[in-house]
Protein backbone atom coordinates (compact mmCIF):
# COMPACT_ATOMS: atom_id res chain seq x y z
CA UNK A 1 0.00 0.00 0.00
CA UNK A 2 2.80 2.34 1.07
CA UNK A 3 4.62 2.26 -2.09
CA UNK A 4 1.72 2.49 -4.27
CA UNK A 5 0.73 5.31 -6.97
CA UNK A 6 -0.46 8.39 -5.98
CA UNK A 7 -4.50 8.83 -7.20
CA UNK A 8 -5.77 12.08 -8.34
CA UNK A 9 -9.32 12.90 -9.28
CA UNK A 10 -11.25 15.44 -10.66
CA UNK A 11 -14.75 16.09 -12.19
CA UNK A 12 -13.72 16.01 -15.33
CA UNK A 13 -10.31 16.83 -17.10
CA UNK A 14 -9.53 19.76 -15.35
CA UNK A 15 -7.73 18.51 -12.72
CA UNK A 16 -4.71 17.74 -14.83
CA UNK A 17 -3.55 20.97 -14.18
CA UNK A 18 -3.10 19.16 -10.85
CA UNK A 19 -1.31 16.12 -12.49
CA UNK A 20 1.01 18.84 -14.37
CA UNK A 21 2.02 20.21 -11.30
CA UNK A 22 2.90 17.37 -9.10
CA UNK A 23 4.79 16.31 -12.14
CA UNK A 24 6.76 18.93 -12.27
CA UNK A 25 7.10 18.55 -8.33
CA UNK A 26 7.59 15.31 -8.03
CA UNK A 27 8.78 14.07 -11.14
CA UNK A 28 9.72 10.18 -9.50
CA UNK A 29 6.37 9.88 -8.64
CA UNK A 30 3.74 6.87 -10.45
CA UNK A 31 0.31 9.08 -10.42
CA UNK A 32 -2.93 7.84 -11.55
CA UNK A 33 -5.87 10.09 -12.84
CA UNK A 34 -9.23 9.71 -12.55
CA UNK A 35 -11.74 12.39 -14.60
CA UNK A 36 -15.83 11.79 -14.03
CA UNK A 37 -15.93 13.11 -17.53
CA UNK A 38 -19.63 10.80 -17.71
CA UNK A 39 -20.54 12.90 -14.73
CA UNK A 40 -19.11 16.55 -15.19
CA UNK A 41 -19.99 19.19 -14.31
CA UNK A 42 -19.96 18.51 -10.21
CA UNK A 43 -19.92 22.68 -9.34
CA UNK A 44 -24.01 22.35 -10.06
CA UNK A 45 -24.54 19.27 -8.21
CA UNK A 46 -26.00 18.88 -4.64
CA UNK A 47 -23.92 17.63 -2.00
CA UNK A 48 -25.26 14.32 -1.47
CA UNK A 49 -24.82 13.65 -4.76
CA UNK A 50 -21.02 15.00 -4.99
CA UNK A 51 -20.12 12.66 -1.94
CA UNK A 52 -21.75 9.44 -3.22
CA UNK A 53 -19.50 10.52 -6.98
CA UNK A 54 -16.11 11.10 -4.28
CA UNK A 55 -16.58 8.01 -2.13
CA UNK A 56 -16.92 5.67 -5.31
CA UNK A 57 -13.88 7.01 -7.06
CA UNK A 58 -11.65 6.04 -4.03
CA UNK A 59 -12.87 3.12 -3.83
CA UNK A 60 -12.19 2.61 -7.62
CA UNK A 61 -8.55 4.11 -7.12
CA UNK A 62 -8.05 2.29 -3.81
CA UNK A 63 -9.23 -1.08 -5.57
CA UNK A 64 -8.03 -0.88 -8.44
CA UNK A 65 -4.58 0.70 -8.34
CA UNK A 66 -3.53 0.35 -5.11
CA UNK A 67 -2.94 3.83 -4.34
CA UNK A 68 -1.60 5.61 -1.40
CA UNK A 69 -2.75 8.53 -1.16
CA UNK A 70 -5.68 10.51 -3.14
CA UNK A 71 -5.14 13.70 -3.87
CA UNK A 72 -9.18 15.49 -4.40
CA UNK A 73 -8.27 17.92 -7.24
CA UNK A 74 -11.69 19.23 -8.10
CA UNK A 75 -12.39 22.33 -5.95
CA UNK A 76 -16.19 21.52 -5.76
CA UNK A 77 -15.26 17.79 -4.43
CA UNK A 78 -12.81 18.60 -2.15
CA UNK A 79 -15.29 21.70 -0.64
CA UNK A 80 -18.24 19.14 0.03
CA UNK A 81 -16.81 16.17 0.44
CA UNK A 82 -13.08 15.86 1.82
CA UNK A 83 -14.64 14.98 5.42
CA UNK A 84 -16.66 12.90 4.40
CA UNK A 85 -13.58 10.92 2.06
CA UNK A 86 -11.40 11.10 5.18
CA UNK A 87 -13.99 9.41 7.69
CA UNK A 88 -14.41 6.50 5.18
CA UNK A 89 -11.12 5.81 4.04
CA UNK A 90 -7.93 5.37 5.93
CA UNK A 91 -5.81 6.25 3.17
CA UNK A 92 -4.35 10.31 3.03
CA UNK A 93 -6.24 12.57 1.32
CA UNK A 94 -5.31 15.82 0.34
CA UNK A 95 -7.95 18.54 -1.05
CA UNK A 96 -6.98 21.75 -2.73
CA UNK A 97 -8.98 23.94 -0.65
CA UNK A 98 -6.44 24.27 2.66
CA UNK A 99 -3.17 24.53 0.21
CA UNK A 100 -4.96 27.53 -1.98
CA UNK A 101 -6.19 29.44 0.96
CA UNK A 102 -2.56 29.15 2.66
CA UNK A 103 -1.03 30.50 -0.34
CA UNK A 104 -3.89 33.47 -0.49
CA UNK A 105 -3.34 33.74 3.14
CA UNK A 106 0.79 34.05 2.55
CA UNK A 107 0.35 36.85 -0.57
CA UNK A 108 -1.97 38.94 0.39
CA UNK A 109 -1.16 42.36 1.65
CA UNK A 110 -4.04 44.45 3.04
CA UNK A 111 -6.47 41.09 3.70
CA UNK A 112 -8.83 41.50 1.04
CA UNK A 113 -8.75 38.34 -0.98
CA UNK A 114 -11.49 37.06 -3.61
CA UNK A 115 -12.39 33.86 -4.04
CA UNK A 116 -13.80 32.72 -7.36
CA UNK A 117 -15.23 28.91 -8.04
CA UNK A 118 -18.34 27.01 -9.29
CA UNK A 119 -21.44 27.35 -7.54
CA UNK A 120 -21.10 24.62 -5.27
CA UNK A 121 -18.03 25.65 -3.74
CA UNK A 122 -18.83 29.02 -3.57
CA UNK A 123 -22.12 27.99 -1.73
CA UNK A 124 -20.20 25.56 0.59
CA UNK A 125 -18.09 28.42 2.02
CA UNK A 126 -14.90 26.27 2.19
CA UNK A 127 -12.46 28.83 1.06
CA UNK A 128 -13.72 31.68 3.45
CA UNK A 129 -13.61 29.26 6.26
CA UNK A 130 -10.51 28.29 5.65
CA UNK A 131 -9.11 31.34 4.95
CA UNK A 132 -10.58 33.10 8.24
CA UNK A 133 -9.25 30.02 10.30
CA UNK A 134 -5.57 31.02 8.99
CA UNK A 135 -6.46 34.82 8.76
CA UNK A 136 -9.12 35.62 11.23
CA UNK A 137 -8.58 39.20 10.42
CA UNK A 138 -9.02 38.41 6.28
CA UNK A 139 -12.31 39.96 4.30
CA UNK A 140 -13.17 36.96 2.23
CA UNK A 141 -15.28 38.41 -0.93
CA UNK A 142 -16.43 35.15 -2.95
CA UNK A 143 -17.97 34.80 -6.11
CA UNK A 144 -19.17 32.11 -8.46
CA UNK A 145 -18.39 32.14 -12.07
CA UNK A 146 -19.99 29.39 -13.81
CA UNK A 147 -19.25 30.23 -17.08
CA UNK A 148 -15.65 29.76 -17.11
CA UNK A 149 -16.62 26.52 -17.19
CA UNK A 150 -17.73 26.18 -20.42
CA UNK A 151 -15.15 28.62 -21.60
CA UNK A 152 -12.08 26.74 -20.97
CA UNK A 153 -13.96 22.97 -22.32
CA UNK A 154 -14.51 25.19 -25.70
CA UNK A 155 -10.80 26.43 -25.38
CA UNK A 156 -11.98 30.20 -25.68
CA UNK A 157 -9.42 31.08 -23.25
CA UNK A 158 -8.69 34.79 -24.56
CA UNK A 159 -10.31 37.01 -27.04
CA UNK A 160 -13.70 39.27 -26.40
CA UNK A 161 -16.15 36.67 -25.26
CA UNK A 162 -13.92 35.27 -22.40
CA UNK A 163 -13.13 39.24 -21.48
CA UNK A 164 -16.53 40.57 -21.47
CA UNK A 165 -17.21 37.39 -19.12
CA UNK A 166 -14.39 37.81 -16.82
CA UNK A 167 -15.13 41.53 -16.75
CA UNK A 168 -18.90 40.66 -16.03
CA UNK A 169 -17.62 38.25 -13.03
CA UNK A 170 -14.63 40.50 -11.82
CA UNK A 171 -15.45 44.18 -11.23
CA UNK A 172 -17.50 43.75 -8.59
CA UNK A 173 -13.82 42.13 -6.85
CA UNK A 174 -12.37 45.12 -8.00
CA UNK A 175 -14.57 47.36 -6.33
CA UNK A 176 -14.19 45.60 -2.85
CA UNK A 177 -10.68 45.83 -3.34
CA UNK A 178 -9.19 42.95 -3.48
CA UNK A 179 -5.35 42.46 -3.56
CA UNK A 180 -5.26 38.70 -3.86
CA UNK A 181 -7.94 36.74 -6.20
CA UNK A 182 -7.99 32.86 -5.47
CA UNK A 183 -8.56 30.68 -8.22
CA UNK A 184 -10.95 28.10 -6.92
CA UNK A 185 -12.07 25.97 -9.56
CA UNK A 186 -9.49 23.26 -11.70
CA UNK A 187 -10.77 25.35 -15.32
CA UNK A 188 -9.72 28.58 -14.00
CA UNK A 189 -5.99 28.85 -14.28
CA UNK A 190 -6.61 27.96 -18.30
CA UNK A 191 -7.97 31.80 -18.49
CA UNK A 192 -5.19 33.51 -16.33
CA UNK A 193 -4.24 35.61 -19.17
CA UNK A 194 -7.72 36.73 -19.43
CA UNK A 195 -8.31 36.65 -15.73
CA UNK A 196 -5.04 38.91 -15.19
CA UNK A 197 -5.85 41.24 -17.75
CA UNK A 198 -9.17 42.47 -16.21
CA UNK A 199 -8.16 42.15 -12.89
CA UNK A 200 -4.79 44.46 -13.64
CA UNK A 201 -1.85 43.97 -12.19
CA UNK A 202 -1.99 45.19 -8.66
CA UNK A 203 -4.01 41.96 -7.79
CA UNK A 204 -1.56 38.76 -7.37
CA UNK A 205 -3.79 35.79 -8.77
CA UNK A 206 -2.96 32.76 -6.72
CA UNK A 207 -3.30 29.13 -8.17
CA UNK A 208 -4.79 25.96 -5.90
CA UNK A 209 -3.18 23.77 -8.41
CA UNK A 210 0.80 24.78 -8.06
CA UNK A 211 0.46 25.09 -4.22
CA UNK A 212 -1.48 21.50 -3.58
CA UNK A 213 1.45 19.95 -5.87
CA UNK A 214 3.86 21.61 -3.05
CA UNK A 215 1.89 20.65 -0.23
CA UNK A 216 1.73 17.17 -1.44
CA UNK A 217 5.63 17.24 -2.06
CA UNK A 218 6.42 18.04 1.80
CA UNK A 219 3.19 16.04 3.31
CA UNK A 220 4.39 13.06 1.74
CA UNK A 221 6.65 11.99 4.00
CA UNK A 222 4.10 12.86 7.45
CA UNK A 223 1.60 10.43 5.16
CA UNK A 224 4.18 7.83 5.51
CA UNK A 225 4.77 6.90 2.37
CA UNK A 226 7.68 6.29 -0.07
CA UNK A 227 8.13 7.13 -3.33
CA UNK A 228 6.89 5.01 -5.53
CA UNK A 229 8.96 5.28 -8.90
CA UNK A 230 9.83 5.42 -11.45
CA UNK A 231 7.64 8.10 -13.02
CA UNK A 232 4.73 7.49 -14.94
CA UNK A 233 0.94 8.71 -15.26
CA UNK A 234 -2.16 6.05 -16.21
CA UNK A 235 -5.48 7.84 -16.89
CA UNK A 236 -8.78 6.72 -16.35
CA UNK A 237 -12.16 8.51 -17.21
CA UNK A 238 -16.04 7.52 -17.06
CA UNK A 239 -16.58 8.63 -20.37
CA UNK A 240 -14.48 9.06 -24.36
CA UNK A 241 -15.97 11.94 -25.75
CA UNK A 242 -14.78 12.59 -29.70
CA UNK A 243 -13.47 15.48 -28.29
CA UNK A 244 -11.26 14.15 -25.17
CA UNK A 245 -7.65 14.06 -26.30
CA UNK A 246 -8.04 17.91 -27.53
CA UNK A 247 -9.35 19.11 -24.38
CA UNK A 248 -6.98 16.39 -22.26
CA UNK A 249 -3.94 18.19 -24.11
CA UNK A 250 -5.16 21.36 -23.45
CA UNK A 251 -5.48 20.90 -19.76
CA UNK A 252 -2.40 18.93 -19.39
CA UNK A 253 -0.32 21.22 -21.87
CA UNK A 254 1.51 18.45 -23.66
CA UNK A 255 -0.61 14.54 -25.14
CA UNK A 256 -2.21 12.75 -23.04
CA UNK A 257 -0.85 8.59 -22.95
CA UNK A 258 -3.55 5.98 -22.49
CA UNK A 259 -6.67 6.27 -21.54
CA UNK A 260 -9.52 3.32 -20.10
CA UNK A 261 -12.88 4.15 -19.60
CA UNK A 262 -14.31 2.72 -16.09
CA UNK A 263 -18.13 2.17 -15.56
CA UNK A 264 -17.91 3.85 -11.97
CA UNK A 265 -21.00 3.55 -10.71
CA UNK A 266 -19.77 0.03 -10.44
CA UNK A 267 -17.89 1.27 -7.04
N1 LIG B 1 -13.58 20.40 -11.26
C1 LIG B 1 -14.56 21.38 -10.85
C2 LIG B 1 -13.99 22.21 -9.71
O1 LIG B 1 -12.78 22.37 -9.56
C3 LIG B 1 -15.00 22.27 -11.99
C4 LIG B 1 -15.85 21.59 -13.01
C5 LIG B 1 -17.16 21.06 -12.46
O2 LIG B 1 -18.10 21.82 -12.20
O3 LIG B 1 -17.24 19.86 -12.28
O4 LIG B 1 -14.73 22.72 -8.93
Amino acid sequence: MKRGPIGIFDSGLGGLTVVKAIQRDLPQERLVYFGDTARIPYGTKSPDTIVRYSKQIVRFLLKTEKVKAVVVACNTSSAWALKAMRETFKVPILGVIEPGARAAVEVTRNGRIGVIGTEGTIQSEAYPDMILRLMPTARVFSRACPLFVPLAEEGKLTGIIAEEVAKEYLKPLLKDKIDTLLLGCTHYPLLKKTIAKVVGPKVRIVDSADETARVLRTNLETYGVELSGPGSAKYYVSDLSRKFKVNAQRFLGSPIGQVDKVFIEKY
